[in-house]
């Protein structure tokens, strides 16, 4: 049962937590979500100079509420990709010198491994491999998972990721930022059938449409068009806009779109359970309509539990463990990367640094 120390910096949340295989015994985040709220979304430079500021606080904090203290440790954890460059430096700098000093491995680990793994910290995943619909801020994918390290992609967003989707269209309403939460809120009291939204699909060059990808973008601009005519007829009457009705209906189709192609891709790759991941899986209509879905097709489902959704290094210690327990650790002159496609994940583990 290893013990890991993990810490997450990869955008707008500093994290840190002490797990135990999926157990986590303690956890704890600092979001700057206020700060970059001012300027409708995360400002990279700010990110960094705060992760630098609430990291060592959070790291006290966990070993002071785990009990555990850093020569317990098993492995220090980090996320090294993909992510915005100056905000990584700071996990893997600060968990790097911890493990050098107290003489343990140290383990990099890919971001979207470990919004996979934050199921794992909620109730237990029935056998066999299943289908993860991955959906955050900056990724829309459907990934098969056969094991823990074993992934294939078989559907992506060819353009917005759903949660970059929610945000640009909650600026669009005048909501805060994050957008997920504000339109969440906004939709409460709306009628999600009043406007009729397109399900953007993406064409393929032969012909017909991938059946498993997405696209956000005309959704985005079909939004604008409608905001644009209500907002002249706004000015002309005097009512105001129908916010709470343009934010039910745009979060209706998202949640369609989404659940309704993870439910046909689960389908015909024979998959028996779904399971939902990533800050977008905080939205409660989503969730309710993948459950709905799934029961009505007698496909089993699985949601990572609401305080995991959003960045967070729990998470970030479960696929750690995963990864020591194959024996596998990073060499310690490993850096950081904006970008890496899942399917490379393999890559942080090998002896000579990938990047
Ligand atoms: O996973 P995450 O915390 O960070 C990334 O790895 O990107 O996801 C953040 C995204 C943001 O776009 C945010 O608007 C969205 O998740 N989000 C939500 C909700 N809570 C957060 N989207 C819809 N409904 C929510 N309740
Ligand atoms: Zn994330």
């Amino acid at each position: 049962m290893p013990t890991v120390l993990a810490l997450e910096t990869s955008c707008d949340e500093s994290a840190a937590a002490i797990v135990r295989d999926s157990a986590v015994l303690a956890s704890a985040v600092a979001s700057q979500v206020e700060e970059h709220a001012r300027w409708g979304g995360v400002v990279p430079e700010i990110a960094s100079r705060r992760h630098v500021e609430a990291l060592p606080q959070l790291i006290e904090r966990v070993c002071a509420e785990s009990g555990v203290a850093v020569s317990e440790l098993d492995a220090v954890a980090a996320t090294v990709a993909p992510g915005l460059v100056g905000a990584l430096l700071v996990a893997s700098v600060s968990g790097r010198t911890l493990a050098r000093l107290h003489g343990k491995p140290f383990i990099g680990v890919h971001h979207l491994e470990g919004h996979l793994c934050s199921v794992q910290l909620g109730d237990p995943l029935p056998p066999g491999p299943y289908l993860v619909l991955l959906v955050s801020g900056g990724h829309t994918e459907l990934v098969k998972v056969e094991a823990p390290g074993r992934y294939e992609r078989l559907g992506r967003s060819h353009d917005d990721a759903a949660g970059e989707a929610f945000d640009k269209v909650a600026r669009l309403l005048g909501l805060g930022y994050p957008g997920g939460p504000a339109i969440q809120a906004a939709a409460e009291e709306g009628d999600p059938r009043r406007f009729a939204l397109p399900k953007g699909r993406v064409s393929r060059p032969e012909g017909g449409f991938h059946p498993y990808d997405f696209s956000f973008s005309g959704l985005k601009t079909a939004m604008l068009r409608q905001v644009r005519a209500l907002a002249a007829e706004a000015e002309a009457s005097g009512d105001p806009l129908p916010v709470a009705d343009l934010a039910a209906s745009f979060e209706q189709v998202v949640a369609e779109v989404l659940v309704e192609r993870s439910c046909r891709c689960a389908d015909d790759h024979g998959l028996g359970t779904l399971v939902l991941v990533g800050g977008v899986a905080a939205n409660k209509r989503l969730r309710a309509l993948l459950e709905q879905r799934c029961n009505a097709s007698g496909l089993q489902w699985r949601v990572a539990p609401l305080a995991y959704c959003t960045d967070n290094a729990a998470m970030i210690g479960v696929a750690a463990a995963h990864r020591l327990a194959m024996g596998l650790t990073s060499p310690m002159e490993l850096g950081v990367a904006a970008r890496l496609p899942l399917g490379d994940a393999a890559r942080l583990y090998e002896t000579a640094p990938a990047f």
